[in-house]
């Protein structure tokens, strides 16, 4: 903050009162010396927001926000700190001068004509009876919802909007540049003719676009404002301005493709709602939303391209690190005309049937081939494994069981495809494939180190070497306990060079703790560390090749020779060489 700034801020918290601008917003009770209520930043039955006049701050024990007058207009309003110091400056006649405040200045002219425009289109559309109200209310909005949206008229008249603006003082290159007019054979005219106005505003209540449907059909069924000084497409969320309180509160985003779902659904009472406005969704999308909830519900168009958007969609947003559910729309394209038809408890119901997006990319593979013959199937397989690859291991377990159940394909085979075809098979796979709870077994007791881990744990606690010759083994470490011990093994050696017993112990907790005092006491390796070392290697990689040549195995009895005689035939080969590696493994 520069000198200028600080002068500033001190002038508006010298001349405001922080229980004014809050009293505003929230209803304060005087309680003691303090001032309480409902905290307007979560949801809650009691108040546990509280101001206090003295100190001339407000603390919320209930959600941690907490900070001075500046603060709760940055957080009310959703405003950056320049733009809350320079609200709140404008309020109390404090001069900001030139400077640092310019930018916001010079946008704030753009603002001020869209703001212009967006009230005549209003006034047009409240006026006298007009095509778009008539429209409008067919579509079966009600008068407060599109009052609420700020919908408006464009009329069908070459210049109405120029011919106003232009009499208000308006700066042709302003107009230009926001979209509003545009300028052939030295004449200017409205690009909105003849359409329902959307104005486009953003989370600080600034108009920054505007959206035209053509009333009934026509090309193009709508024409947006293009990208300006103040508007930028890849940043904007549509109608995020009314929606983001429901959508925090709700703790979850419905998200749709148009003006008209969203208006539609928060007609009829789903308010959680915003649009990408047709466009590809961004990053910087995702990461506006991610403000408000981490769960999303992607509810695009029933057609093809809704569902290849939604593809895209989920894996911006999961990048983003949402949650991301995938809404189908049923017999309706999309959910403007699904609430429309069947109503608000009909899509809820949607809603709760959503599926994680996991299991809509397998549906949407499965769906693309044709599941009765080998050939559909050993698609399906292949995609899928491309899906199950891209998750953690525990994650594509769930998922290869799930597919497996779903559609017939054997466990084996699919988790075959999810490692690849080849022999080098990668360690964290064979960790996937290994279940640590065995038939006939408890968790309990599988949890439990077995033989294998506990040699190696034992060889490397009598000398620090075995851990690096281990490491090539680590699939061996299967249950939790021995997994737990060899990973702070690792760590304490990267450390200390050196492990020891005490300090490994001190990092476990009683139950591992438990299981490591019983491989000392009981295992017993003396001078032979060697051949069980020899011993261990030669357990573990029989094992991983005995699980491939199961997998290989149903592999091959799913694939049709007749149908997919490559498939068949690589799948052979690499049985033979399985085989004979486990011949020579054996002979060690
Ligand atoms: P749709 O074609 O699905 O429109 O495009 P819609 O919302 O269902 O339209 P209605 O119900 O017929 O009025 C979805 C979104 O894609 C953008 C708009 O944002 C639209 O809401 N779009 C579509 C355009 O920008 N231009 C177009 O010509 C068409
Ligand atoms: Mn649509």
């Amino acid at each position: 903050m520069n000198s200028r700034t600080e002068n500033i801020v001190e002038e508006i918290q010298a001349k405001c009162n922080i229980v004014d601008v809050i009293g505003r917003h929230v209803k304060l009770k005087k309680t003691g010396s303090n001032y309480k209520g409902l905290c307007p930043f979560h949801n809650e039955k009691t108040p546990s927001f509280v101001v206090s006049e003295e100190k001339q701050i407000f603390t919320c024990f209930g959600c941690g926000a907490k900070g001075s007058v500046i603060k709760f207009v940055e957080l009310i309003n959703n405003f950056t700190f320049m733009e809350a110091v320079s609200n709140l400056a404008e309020e109390y006649n404090i001069d900001t001068g030139a400077g640092i405040f310019d930018n916001e200045k010079k946008r704030s002219i753009y603002y001020e004509v869209n703001k212009k425009a967006a009230v005549f289109f209003y006034r047009a559309f409240r006026g006298n009876m007009n095509p778009a109200l008539s429209y409008m209310a067919g579509r079966g909005i009600d008068d407060a919802t599109l009052k609420k949206f700020g919908v408006g008229y464009a009329d069908a008249a070459w210049d109405s909007l120029y011919s106003y603006l232009k009499a208000d003082g308006a700066d042709e290159d302003v107009l230009t540049e926001l979209g509003l007019i545009s300028v052939g054979k030295g004449k200017h005219f409205d690009k909105f003719r003849g359409r329902v106005i959307f104005p486009i505003i953003n989370t600080r209540s600034k108009i920054i676009g505007f959206g035209g449907r053509i009333l009934g059909s026509g090309e193009p069924k709508y024409l947006n404002s293009q990208d300006s000084k103040i508007y930028h497409k890849k940043d904007n969320l549509y109608a995020l301005n009314i929606t983001r309180q429901d959508i925090a509160k709700e703790e979850q985003a419905i998200l749709v493709e148009g003006y008209m779902d969203v208006i539609s659904l928060y007609r009829h009472g789903v308010k959680n709602v915003t649009a990408s406005l047709g466009t590809a969704l961004t990053d910087g999308q995702a990461g506006i939303l991610k403000r408000y909830t981490n769960n999303v519900v992607i509810a695009y168009d029933s057609d093809a391209a809704g569902r290849a958007a939604a593809l895209r969609g989920m894996d911006i947003l999961r990048r983003a690190g949402c949650s991301v559910k995938v809404l189908r729309v049923k017999n309706a394209k999309d959910p403007d005309e699904f609430v429309k038809a069947y109503g608000k408890e009909s899509f809820l119901k949607l809603v709760s049937e959503a599926v994680p997006m996991i299991d809509f990319k397998l549906m949407v593979e499965r769906e693309s081939v044709d599941m009765d013959t080998t050939e559909g199937r050993l698609k399906f397989l292949k995609s899928a494994a491309s899906v199950i690859r891209s998750l953690s291991p525990v994650e594509a377990e769930v998922y290869i069981k799930k597919t497996a159940d779903e559609t017939g394909i054997s466990e084996g085979a699919i988790r075959g495809e999810v490692q690849g075809g080849s022999l080098a098979v990668k360690r964290d796979t064979i960790a996937i494939r290994r279940n640590p709870v065995r038939s006939g077994e408890t968790q309990a007791d599988s949890d439990m180190p077995e033989m294998v881990e506990k040699y190696f744990i034992r060889l490397i606690l009598i000398d620090a070497s075995y851990l690096k010759r281990t490491r090539e083994y680590e699939e061996a470490f299967t249950s939790p306990a021995a997994y737990r011990i060899y990973s702070n093994m690792k760590l304490l050696y990267e450390e200390d060079k050196e492990i020891d017993y005490r300090k490994l112990a001190d990092t476990l907790d009683e139950y591992d703790k438990k299981a490591l005092k019983d491989i000392v006491e009981n295992i017993k390796i003396a001078d032979k560390e060697e051949s069980v070392f020899a011993e261990c290697a030669r357990t573990v990689t029989l094992s991983a090749l005995a699980a491939r040549e199961d997998e290989v195995l149903r592999m091959l009895t799913l694939t049709d020779e007749d149908e997919n005689r490559d498939k068949a035939e690589q799948l052979s080969r690499e049985l033979l060489v399985i085989q004979k590696k486990k011949k020579e493994v054996k002979g060690w």
